[in-house]
């Protein structure tokens, strides 16, 4: 059978607009795609363009600060050369979910967690606050917040690092996304913590048969989770393949520098009960 692919972008490349009025390349034409259902790993030392990739899929790169271009962009059925802007706004609301690296700011301080998510509905499916606030304690719930009903009246602060991410989540896949964006989804949080959020999203992308972009730092992760793996290294791809090989026969020098940097993979652990 063929791959489907949720995502395939060829020679996708950003620029940052400098003073001089001159373009400085930070992603430089790379080509990759998102297989249906499956765990993509973009990993890459920091500051070799992961994060900007990612903004550049949601639409959310700064357009005063960036130029992007590429020759081909698909995302799910839409072909974004020719997507005008709203679409794009609802195609991004409604069929990819993002979760970003930093917990703190992804939820608002004044806003009741279940109200934060009940206005997803609202605002993308029009439904009533009754209603919609049913559906997030259902988000809640399925992302294991216990006394979902309760606490979803509760406020941000009143929550831990990692049930605080655990609600990002539930955001983020309340309208039952089709793509996951999640660009280093547990690096704020403690170890132990972040394995049962690992596990959850793993979870959570099986039972929902989404694709999920997971952006990460620890090759531990990726071993266990990811099914494909893309290596950035200065705003290009430099290798890419199946987790096992990449991470077991790294070919490239740079990956085997990654890799070597973890003493040993089969210790890493992704439990449910983390
Ligand atoms: N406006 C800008 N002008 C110049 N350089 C920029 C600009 N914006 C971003 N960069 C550079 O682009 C590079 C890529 O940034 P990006 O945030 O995508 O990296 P990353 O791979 O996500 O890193 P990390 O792992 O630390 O999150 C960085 O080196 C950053 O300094
Ligand atoms: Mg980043």
């Amino acid at each position: 059978m063929m791959p489907r692919y949720d995502i395939e972008a060829a020679g996708l490349s950003i620029s940052a607009r400098r003073d001089d009025g001159e373009a400085l390349p930070l992603v430089r034409a790379i080509s990759f795609s998102l297989p249906e259902a499956e765990i993509t790993a973009l990993i890459g030392e920091s500051g070799s363009g992961k994060s900007l990739t990612a903004t550049a899929l949601l639409g959310l790169t700064d357009a005063e600060q960036y130029i992007v271009s590429f020759d081909r962009l698909r995302i799910l059925d839409q072909d974004l050369k020719s997507i005008d802007d709203p679409s794009f706004a609802r195609l991004r609301g409604t069929r990819i979910g993002y979760v970003t690296q930093d917990p703190g700011r992804a939820l608002d301080p004044t806003m009741p967690v279940g109200d934060q998510i009940a206005e997803l509905f609202v605002l993308h499916q029009g439904m009533d606050w009754t209603a919609a606030r049913r559906e997030a304690v259902r988000a809640l719930d399925q992302v294991r917040i216990a006394s979902a009903a309760t606490r979803a009246q509760d406020y941000p602060h009143s929550f831990s690092g990692g049930m605080k991410q655990r609600i990002v989540i539930a955001g983020a896949i309340a309208l039952k996304p089709r793509i996951l964006i999640a660009d280093e989804p547990t690096s704020a949080l403690d170890v132990t913590v972040q394995a049962g959020i690992l596990a959850l999203l793993d979870e959570l992308r099986r039972h929902m048969e989404m694709s999920v972009l997971l952006i990460t730092h620890d090759l531990g992760i990726v071993y266990q989770l990811a099914d494909q793996v893309l290596v950035m290294n200065k705003g290009e791809i430099v290798e890419r393949g199946d987790a096992e090989t990449i991470c077991k026969a790294p070919g490239h020098a740079y990956t085997r520098n990654l890799v070597s940097a973890v003493p040993d993979l089969d210790a890493a652990s992704v439990s449910p009960h983390g």
